[in-house]
């Protein structure tokens, strides 16, 4: 039994779908369903029995506790956050409260379940802490890929809220000796994520025929990994990573975002050819830059290659082909989930 937090959301719901795709050993889901959390990306799974989703907040500890006492997981995947750059920027409290105040509870509640288990249970338990290539901060075009002992170097809200919950959980285990593991990854892309990260948002904004906002010149680079690449990865660590280490995961795909974009507009344009004269890169609109806008992203994975034997499978056109597919056909069942206004109010709060 495994213990996964967030997987309501985009990362955690693949992770689920990708687990009982080849294995029956039950989860359990702990998601507070915020407005990124989304019951319906675990809908299929609802019937299986050895799939529970509980409501909470991981800083509830006595949910937890009790939980943990009850179901004994032998690890436990840290998913849940708060994960959306421009949010932060707007609203910064609501990513330190669940991403550092947040992490730090829930530590603390599996900290007390380890320390409370039998000593041939201990040794096999491992908690993973989900976390980003954002806490290392912005690289120029010249500068080396991002390796696991770069400084973390946060530059967002969010980027300093995951980095500190980092910190809190490499204090855990050089404290504690708590047997913990964190992975730092790139741009994850692919079906159910919520379509207010560039790439879902792109697709829905060309298809309903609304402007794709670029923050800035559109040069930003960011380097892209399909979330099922990611989510066997994550699997790998749990299955084989050492207790203490940082493993950083990325595909080798870095592209400018512009790029991405216009990738995307001529992809559709196969697929469902638009209507309007001049084809779907006429909806492209140049906007203010995101403020503190980070350049440049770039992941070495050498370390979970050599280490855990990870290679990504999934080369970046398939996967921008599969997403695309993927929100073409559940395109209304979003619109109905997510409150297509907020980019708007987003935009309006930057200008
Ligand atoms: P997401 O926003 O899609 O999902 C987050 C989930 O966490 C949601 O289901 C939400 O309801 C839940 N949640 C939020 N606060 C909670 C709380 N206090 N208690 C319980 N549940 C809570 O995020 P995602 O894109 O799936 O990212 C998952 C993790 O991966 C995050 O930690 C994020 O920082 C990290 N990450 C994401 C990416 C990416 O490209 N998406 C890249 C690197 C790292
Ligand atoms: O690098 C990993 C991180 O990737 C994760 O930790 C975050 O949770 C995840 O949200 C993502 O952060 P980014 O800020 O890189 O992703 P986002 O999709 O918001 O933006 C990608 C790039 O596209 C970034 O340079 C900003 C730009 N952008 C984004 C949006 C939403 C635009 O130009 N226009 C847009 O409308």
């Amino acid at each position: 039994m495994i213990l996964v937090t967030g997987g309501a959301g985009f990362i955690g719901s693949n992770f689920i779908h990708n687990w009982f795709s080849h294995s029956e050993e039950p989860i359990i889901v702990i998601d507070k369903l915020t407005y990124a959390g989304n019951l319906g990306n675990l809908e299929s799974l609802k019937s299986k029995p050895n799939f529970k989703f509980i409501k909470t907040d991981i800083s509830n500890k006595e949910i937890i506790t009790k939980l943990l006492k009850d179901e004994k997981p032998r690890a436990v995947i840290n998913f849940a956050a708060e994960s959306h750059v421009d949010r932060s920027i707007l609203t910064p409290r609501p990513f330190f409260e669940t991403n550092v105040m947040g992490t730090l509870d829930f530590l603390d509640s599996c900290k007390e379940y380890w320390e409370g288990m039998l000593e041939s249970e201990k040794k096999g338990f491992v908690f993973l802490h989900i976390s980003t290539d954002e806490v290392y901060g912005s690289l120029k075009k010249s500068e080396d890929s991002f390796v696991e002992e770069n400084k973390l170097k946060p530059n967002s809200p969010y980027a300093a809220s995951k980095a500190s919950s980092d910190h809190i959980v490499r204090s855990y285990y050089k404290t504690y000796k708590f047997p913990s593991i964190i992975s730092n990854c790139s741009n994850n892309f692919g079906p159910f994520q919520y379509p207010e990260k560039l790439i879902p948002l792109t697709i829905l904004n060309l298809i309903s025929g609304k402007k794709v906002p670029v923050y800035g010149d559109g040069k930003q680079i960011r380097d892209w990994l399909y979330v099922t690449d990611h989510c066997l990865a994550i699997e790998l660590i749990l299955k084989k990573g050492k207790v203490g280490e940082v493993y950083n995961v990325g595909a080798d795909n870095e592209r400018e975002n512009i790029d991405v974009i216009k990738t995307i507009c001529n992809k559709l344009e196969e697929i469902l050819p638009s209507k309007s004269n001049g084809g779907y890169s006429r909806q492209i609109e140049f906007i203010e830059d995101r403020p503190g806008h980070d350049q440049r992203y770039s992941i070495d994975s050498q370390k979970i290659q050599d280490k855990l034997g990870w290679k990504s499978q999934i080369s970046f056109n398939l996967g921008l082909e599969q997403t695309i597919h993927w929100y073409i056909k559940n395109r209304e069942w979003l619109e109905n989930i997510s409150n297509t206004d907020y980019k708007e109010w987003i935009l309006k709060q930057y200008s």
